[in-house]
């Protein structure tokens, strides 16, 4: 290695106050990794890599990561793997979202600080494909993102199961007493049966179609079930691809643009993808200085039909979607939606990814545009007086028959509060009411977990009770369904009208006009307003990781990124 390159081990040296020290000492600590003195030399692919014990959907990296270091070998440089940060949705509390932007931290700046020339981004549950996509956004090196692909579904009886939008079926039944302990104790052993991501359209298949829309991973790699042997290639030419890219740099600022976003958003809406995604591209996208306004969702989603027969909106799983034909016969479908001049990691444009040949496609899976399962996009913003600032609710996951319908409010002031009363016999509440829940946005103590998927209370749901309308500032996870109104902004904890919304007010849902509305007049909001409290915790009583959350995240419009994160004007 010349000293004078600044590739490979010899970028971003180590201060020591002399160049050609900190050289020789990196190259000596290098070669105790039994390095030869032409592996050395060359250029340096960094692989973020994140396995975890805490996070099944990861359980296979170890093999996918040898799959991706044979492919940057055999093109010619030298695969580096460095562990970040790892979020196994199910493992973290209080929510997986609070330590999104910490994993993105953590992935920008070990991009940054360390000798990579391009790097390539393993992730795949919910929050990992995210928060590195948001990391290597704000790093802008040369970068390629490989997924950990979807779970094999499993079998109970009759039944075909893939987590999680069984393991809500099942516990819905179990709550109304269709099912006894023993059975879901039976059924818990056999939701989620092999390495890799959720096995429906929740947020990680989400993310993952995303990602590749984007233009940051490789064609036709997004839905490959982690088991199979084809995620294995993708991880190889993913490493290979990645080589390319030391010789043809393309950042991702050059991949990630208004107009790719643009093409993401049309995919999310086309997926009837999951209500978080909407978040976590908002946040992708602030990073470069990209905005999502809420009125731009709903512009393309008037525009968009939705093609995919999935779970949790349709009947099937992601195996059947990648054996359908995936996401580019979804992009074929959607061409003329599409921005097709948007470059990807590979050099090529969208159009030109499009119009590679490919396998026929399963209608029964992946609908045409001429004849879609819904004419309209899956995902629909709300604005009124009850949520200035915006709303999602899933529409292709809801009830019809409940978005034109004005209801009783029903509130339950914290996560806590209605862990308590949800089951009380004495709760008063009927299938017409609306179901409220306060304080479990960002920025309140339970930073706005997946919790807006409020049970149907006892009482209704062993009458046979499967949906009604729930609204809160809350997320919901990509893996369920029902007429549920997320994200509500500003959330109450701020001092959102939310937070003012009282038993026995009355709430208008208009799907139809995007609205929803508390229809309590301006004198009592004001009084009500005049007394209201934040449930908020002050950060002067935080510390470290606490304290620059409850300083720094944003509302969900803004992606729920740290303030300190977005890009300097
Ligand atoms: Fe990891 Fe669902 S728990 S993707």
């Amino acid at each position: 290695m010349s000293d004078k390159e600044d590739h490979g081990f010899a970028r971003g040296l180590t201060n020591y106050g002399d160049r050609d020290f900190s050289l020789y000492l990196r190259k000596s600590f290098a070669s105790s990794m039994g390095y030869s003195r032409e592996m050395l030399a060359k250029k340096i692919v960094g692989i973020a890599y994140t396995p975890s014990g805490f996070n099944n959907c990861h359980r296979h990296f170890p093999e996918l990561l040898e799959a991706v270091k044979r492919g940057v070998l055999a093109a010619g440089a030298l695969p580096v793997e460095f562990p970040t940060i790892s979020l196994g949705e199910v493992f973290l509390n209080p929510t997986s979202l609070k330590f999104r932007n910490l994993m993105s931290m953590d992935t920008e700046e070990m991009i940054r600080a360390q000798p990579m020339d391009a790097v390539v981004l393993m992730g795949g549950c919910d929050k990992t494909v995210p928060a590195q996509l948001m990391g290597a956004a704000s790093a802008d090196l040369p970068a390629i993102q490989i997924v950990a692909g979807p779970m094999m579904t499993s079998r109970y009886g009759e039944e075909r199961l893939g987590a999680c939008t069984d393991c809500r079926r099942f516990w819905g039944k179990y709550r109304a007493g269709e099912i006894d302990s023993e059975e879901i104790g039976n059924i818990e052993m056999r939701l989620a049966t092999t390495a890799g991501t959720c096995a429906v359209m929740g947020t990680a298949s989400t993310m993952a179609c995303i990602a590749e829309a984007l233009g940051m991973s490789l064609p036709g790699t997004a839905a490959i079930p982690a088991v199979h042997a084809d995620r294995l290639r993708a991880a190889e030419a993913t490493g290979a691809a990645a080589v390319r890219l030391l010789a043809n740099p393309i950042r991702p600022s050059q991949v990630i643009t208004r107009k790719s976003v643009e093409n993401a958003l049309r995919v999310l809406l086309a997926l009837g993808g999951s209500t978080n995604a909407i978040v976590h591209l908002t946040a992708v996208a602030g990073r470069l200085g990209i905005d999502i306004p809420l009125t731009w969702l709903n512009e393309l989603s008037d525009t968009t039909p939705v093609l995919v027969n999935l779970k949790p909106v349709g009947e099937h799983y992601m195996e059947d979607f990648f054996f359908a034909g995936g996401l580019g016969a979804v992009l074929r479908e959607l061409k003329p939606r599409l921005n097709l001049d948007c470059l990807t990691v590979t050099g090529d444009t969208l159009g030109e990814r499009i119009d590679a040949p490919a396998d026929p496609v399963d209608r029964k899976v992946i609908a045409s545009a001429s004849e879609p399962r819904e004419p309209q996009g899956g995902l629909v913003a709300l604005f009124g007086s009850l949520a200035p600032r915006g709303a999602i609710l899933k529409r292709s996951a809801a009830d019809p028959t409940l978005f034109e319908k004005e209801g009783r409010a029903v509130v339950f002031s914290s996560l806590e509060d209605l862990a308590k009363r949800i089951d009380d016999p004495d709760l008063d509440i009927t299938a017409d009411d609306f179901m409220v829940l306060q304080n479990a946005g960002p920025t309140s103590p339970s930073g706005m977990p997946e919790a807006g998927y409020l049970p149907i209370p006892k009482k209704l749901s062993s009458k046979g009770l499967k949906d009604m309308v729930r609204i809160s500032d809350a997320r919901m996870s990509g893996t369920a369904f029902g007429t549920i109104v997320l994200h509500v902004t500003p959330e109450a904890a701020q001092g959102g009208p939310l937070g003012l919304v009282r038993n026995g007010d009355r709430i208008r849902l208009s799907v139809k006009n995007r609205s929803i509305d508390l229809l309590v007049d301006e004198d009592e909001l004001a009084r009500r307003r005049a007394d209201f409290t934040p449930a908020l915790r002050d950060p002067e009583t935080l510390r470290g990781y606490d304290r620059l959350y409850a300083e720094q995240v944003l509302q969900a419009d803004e992606g729920c990124d740290f303030a300190i994160l977005k890009p300097v004007k």
